[in-house]
């Protein structure tokens, strides 16, 4: 037995040092490696699972991003989005913006499911949604990042506060407003509109633009005309 207590002591300091730099000061921070001791194979866990559903739902990277940007849009990235109305409380997942377009709760859920086989308990939603985010694109072929990780689950759902997630019927100055509450500039709007779909879009939110602008049956006369001929032949 004496040999195994060794690497058991290493471990300890190891998780020790982890805690120190995760909540270091007091206060908590996010940090990359804050299941590298709780959890290690979270990242390689979350993986699999998403690579399993991606064989059956072509969508579901796009999907999982949305999922992401919409719970970090409203009151924070707390997973509030996954509640399920109870009495009392709404749940964001039945406002407008959400209901019966966020999807892939199921698959949130086998991701779940196999974290808390590895590690009962210890990661939360509100990083596994941050996971799937950075994992999906990657496994599309974009870029990766180190996640930073630690976030808490809230035990709230805000079904007013996600009323206000931006809208395809939004303008320029109200779709800069929104991102601005959050400390969000321009080249975040951008990136955030495009990368939550993936660059796709279901017709209903172009065509009225591209042929029928204000009910006049016109297109937009402000859109550049070569950009909307190239939009034409898509939509
Ligand atoms: C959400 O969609 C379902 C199914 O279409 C509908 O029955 C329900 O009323 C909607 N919920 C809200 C709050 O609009
Ligand atoms: C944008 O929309 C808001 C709210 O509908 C409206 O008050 C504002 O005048 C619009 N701005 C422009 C530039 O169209
Ligand atoms: C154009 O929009 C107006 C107002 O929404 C609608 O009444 C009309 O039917 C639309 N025209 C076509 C061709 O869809």
């Amino acid at each position: 037995m004496a040999a195994s207590s060794s690497p058991l002591a290493v471990a300890v300091v190891v998780v020790a040092a982890v805690v120190a730099l995760c909540v270091g000061g007091g206060e908590a921070q996010l940090c990359e490696d804050y299941y590298d001791c709780t959890c290690p194979d979270a990242y390689d866990i979350v993986r699999r699972v998403l690579i399993e559903a991606q064989k059956s739902d072509t969508r579901i990277f796009a999907s999982l991003i949305r999922l992401h940007f919409h719970d970090c849009f409203v009151q924070g990235c707390d997973a509030s989005l996954l509640l399920d109305t109870v009495p009392g409380m709404q749940s964001e997942k039945e406002s407008p913006p959400n209901n019966n377009s966020a999807r892939g709760f199921d698959v949130v859920d086998a991701v779940k499911a196999a974290l808390e086989d590895a590690c009962p308990g210890v990661v939360s939603c509100a990083d596994l949604l941050a996971l799937a985010a950075e994992i999906s694109v990657e496994l599309s072929g974009g870029p990766g990042w180190g996640v930073l990780l630690g976030r808490l689950d809230g035990m709230t759902s805000n079904f007013d506060g996600s009323l206000d997630l931006p809208a395809p019927t939004d303008n320029l100055t109200v779709l800069q407003g929104k991102f601005l509450k959050l400390n969000l500039n321009d080249v975040d709007l951008v990136a955030l509109s495009g990368g939550h779909t993936f660059g796709r879009v279901q017709c209903q939110f172009v065509t009225d633009r591209l042929y029928n602008f204000s009910g006049m049956n016109q297109p937009d006369p402000t859109m550049d005309a070569t950009y909307r001929a190239f939009l034409s032949q898509r939509f």
